[in-house]
This record gives structure tokens, C-alpha cells and sequence, in this order.
């Protein structure tokens, strides 16, 4: 089974990598997970490069019924990303009570591609970034994914930026992400 960990942020300065980083390791190493046949992929929304609506302005992705329908050669490429895994967990900060524009361009440039499969939202901020959190969570309902829960992981401000390679007690996270792709995974195993 296939599982993209996307990346919400996209800025040159940032502490997703770390956070996303922690989510896989966490995935990674625990027991009843390992035996799932999972494999997992960091997907950075700064190298799919997708651009914010250009050559196909007319295009409304959902009327889009085949991935060579795509005007834009990026976004035939995204389209097969998204097509060829089977959950998604959305790594996002909280950006002034929402989630950052490059996350909802990425999610607005297909369609069909979402449909059915299992979400799962982390999100973080100085509180956690649960607004954000249930912003995108709705946004993924109304692509028809089956939209699993959310987990908001408070970082104090005085972290931000993250000291490299460390996430300081996230560790308290851990069994909240893990129920939740275990739950999705099942889900996905009964879909398939
Ligand atoms: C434009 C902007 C708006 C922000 N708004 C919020 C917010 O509403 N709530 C919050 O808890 N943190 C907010 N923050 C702080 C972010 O959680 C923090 O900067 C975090 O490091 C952003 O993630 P990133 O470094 O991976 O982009 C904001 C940061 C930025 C850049």
C-alpha cells in the first residue's frame, strides 16, 4: 500500500521537512504497522512545481476524466502521483487560521484522483493549527475522501524554527498518528 505524506509548506525556511520527517519515522517504526506492506513517500510541493492556474484556466479539473485531458505537463505528472497512491496524510502549519495557498493549488489542480481514498490531517502551529485542521478536512470530505481525522501538534513559538533533526516531545503524538493510519489502512484494505 502506498502512502504519500504531503507537505503543506513550502517555504525556503521551513520546519515541515522535520515534521513530515518525524510522521514516517513514526509509521516506520512501529511493529504492527511494519508488517503492512507499506510504503511510504515524502511528497514536497516545491519540486511538483505546480503552477497557480496558467495555460489551463478553462479547465475545471473535475470535468477532466483522463490524465492526458491536463493541459499542463505538471499537472499530468501530479495527476499521476496522486492516481498512483492509496492514502494521504497532509503534513500542514496553520497559516493565520488557515492552511498555506501551495496546499490548496495542489489539491484544486485534479479531481477524480482523490476520490475514495483515505486522508489523515497533521497539523501544527504555536496552538496546534486545529482551525486549519478542520478547514482542510472538510476541503477533503468535498473531494469525496474518506476522511479518517485529524491530529493538531502544538509547537511552542520559542521552537520555531525546530532545532535541526529534532522535534521536541512530539513523541506524545505518536499513538494518536498511529491509530489513525491503522485505521486508514484497514479502510483501504477493505476498499481494495
Ligand atoms: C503567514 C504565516 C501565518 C501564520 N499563522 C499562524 C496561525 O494562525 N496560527 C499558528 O499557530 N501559527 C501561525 N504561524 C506560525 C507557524 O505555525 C510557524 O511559522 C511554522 O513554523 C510554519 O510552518 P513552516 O515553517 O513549515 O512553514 C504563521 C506563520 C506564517 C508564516
Amino acid at each position: 500500500m502506498k502512502v504519500g505524506i504531503i507537505m503543506g509548506s513550502v517555504r525556503t525556511k521551513r520546519v515541515c521537512p522535520e515534521i513530515a520527517a518525524y510522521v514516517k519515522r513514526t509509521i516506520e517504526n512501529d511493529q504492527s504497522l511494519c508488517n503492512q506492506n507499506i510504503e511510504l513517500q515524502i511528497i514536497d510541493l516545491n519540486q511538483v512545481a505546480l503552477p497557480l492556474y496558467e495555460d489551463d484556466d478553462d479547465l475545471i479539473p473535475a470535468q477532466v476524466k483522463d490524465v492526458d485531458g491536463y493541459v499542463d505537463s505538471r499537472t499530468r505528472l501530479w495527476s499521476r502521483t496522486v492516481s498512483s497512491l492509496d492514502v494521504f496524510i497532509f503534513v500542514t502549519p496553520q497559516y493565520n487560521w488557515g492552511y498555506p495557498a501551495a496546499l490548496k493549488n495542489a489539491i484544486d489542480r485534479v479531481y477524480h484522483e482523490w476520490r475514495g481514498k483515505s486522508a489523515i490531517v497533521v497539523s501544527y502551529g504555536g496552538h496546534g493549527g486545529d482551525k486549519c485542521n478542520r478547514q482542510l478536512q472538510e476541503v477533503l470530505q468535498g473531494l469525496k475522501m474518506n476522511v479518517v481525522g485529524g491530529v493538531s501538534m502544538s509547537i511552542p513559538v520559542g521552537v520555531i524554527p525546530l532545532p535541526e533533526g529534532t522535534v521536541p516531545g512530539f513523541s506524545v503524538y505518536n499513538e494518536e498518528i498511529l491509530q489513525l493510519v491503522a485505521s486508514c489502512i484497514k479502510n483501504t484494505n477493505s476498499r481494495q
